[in-house]
């Protein structure tokens, strides 16, 4: 039965991430996966998620069944994030939002949710985007399509080149925004744009769908959050996928939501019914442990300005790197303009870093980077950035 069967290729960023693991090269650097390195090269677990599970541990009762949405706690803590505690959406209980493994499983239930009520739909994603995002899209027959977005020549947000594509979006279409520090380039709209963007969004008649995976890296928790808030300011309909990977540092523990918008109170509570059948039958209910965390550290007021101090210093140490690298290229003596990396947003930046550079930093540096050149800026730390700057600026000199 299997005998057909070929091999799939590896993914292009957790597949390279374990090539990093099998490589034994000493001093080896990983620039791959989006997570967060501490000063240490590790991926630490917060403070705040490392006191929240010493309470979970003594007062947790059961590990019996969550509903199919989650608990009413987390689902109300991830809709006061998103929106802000006293949104208008929030009075008119015109959001509903089910508690999802990670952001990925909150794309895909929006995915099946698509294709089935909007079968038509085609969705549109921006060129470039997050590798996975197509094939979320396409795994469950949607048509995906997708829209201008970046500028290479001068590293930037090709705004008009963005727009001239969202023009030609109709009406019933998606179109998928990610929320702030677009991944992988770093680059995001500014509050003028936003506005643009909405008011074309209402005008095309299109559903806007947020990735909002990186709240709090950017610029800050509410700040990040306006791209968000400024839509809900224009249109009445849309779909939020956010994850607590990254802000939370919670990556293994898989927690994210699925939010739903709608026109009134009465459509949201009928239209969530059909997102919880889909639920249902792709992982039944959500695994609590990362959800418990969350739940635990925003409903605390100590444990909720510990987790800010430590979103904020994720945040601050992601740009201070920015900067060291900008000036370590130019002290090194390259030529090329690199300083658009300390405008860049989040933990991403756009290299411009070719397929054959990114191959011979791999191969004759051990440095790991996705082949599209992104760059996890939160992957350098003092200890490797003067090896990582020598090696690049080497490549960049003998082509
Ligand atoms: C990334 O873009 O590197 C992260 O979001 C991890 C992933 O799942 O790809």
């Amino acid at each position: 039965m299997f005998e057909h069967i070929q091999s799939a290729p590896a993914d292009p960023i957790l597949g390279l991430n374990d090539a990093f693991k099998n490589d034994t090269t000493p001093n080896k650097i990983n620039l791959g996966v989006g997570v967060y390195k501490d000063e240490q090269g590790q991926t630490p677990i917060l403070q705040s998620v490392k006191q929240a599970e010493e309470r979970l541990l003594n007062s947790e009762k059961t590990k019996s069944y969550l509903s199919i949405e989650g608990t009413q706690t987390y689902r109300q803590a991830v809709k006061s994030l998103l929106f802000g505690t006293e949104h208008k959406i929030l009075m008119d209980k015109r959001a509903r939002t089910a508690h999802t493994p990670g952001g990925t499983g909150a794309l895909r239930v929006a995915a099946e949710f698509i294709k089935k009520h909007l079968p038509e739909a085609t969705v549109w994603i921006s060129n470039p985007t997050w590798a996975n995002h197509q094939a979320i899209f396409q795994s469950v027959g949607l048509d995906v399509a997708s829209y201008s977005y970046y500028d290479s020549a001068n590293k930037s947000l090709d705004f008009e080149a963005m727009l001239a594509s969202l023009s030609q979006v109709p009406t019933g279409d998606v179109v998928l925004f990610h929320g702030c520090c677009h991944n992988p380039t770093g680059v995001d709209p500014s509050a003028e744009q936003w506005q643009q963007l909405a008011k074309l969004c209402s005008k095309q008649g299109f559903l806007p769908l947020f990735d909002f995976a990186y709240q709090g890296f950017g610029t800050g928790l509410e700040e990040d959050a306006n791209g968000l808030r400024t839509f809900t300011q224009h249109v009445s309909e849309m779909l939020i996928a956010s994850s607590f990977s990254k802000n939370f540092g919670l990556y293994n523990e898989r927690v994210g939501a699925i939010t739903l918008v709608c026109e009134t109170e009465e459509l949201a509570d009928t239209v969530f019914t059909q997102l919880k059948r889909i639920i249902r039958s792709n992982y039944s209910n959500p695994p609590s442990h990362g959800a418990a965390i969350v739940t635990e550290i925003l409903s605390d007021t100590k444990l909720r300005s510990l987790w800010e101090m430590e979103l904020e210093s994720m945040r601050k140490r992601i740009h201070e790197m920015r900067g060291l690298f900008v000036n370590m290229l130019r002290a090194n003596g390259v030529e090329q303009d690199f300083s658009f990396i300390s405008r860049q947003q989040g933990m991403f930046s756009f290299s411009g870093l070719s397929a054959d550079q990114v191959k011979r930093l791999k191969q004759e540096h051990a440095i790991y980077i996705v082949g599209s050149g992104r760059i996890n800026v939160a992957g350098m730390t003092h200890d490797n950035i003067k090896p990582l700057c020598d090696a690049i600026t080497t490549i960049l000199q003998t082509p």
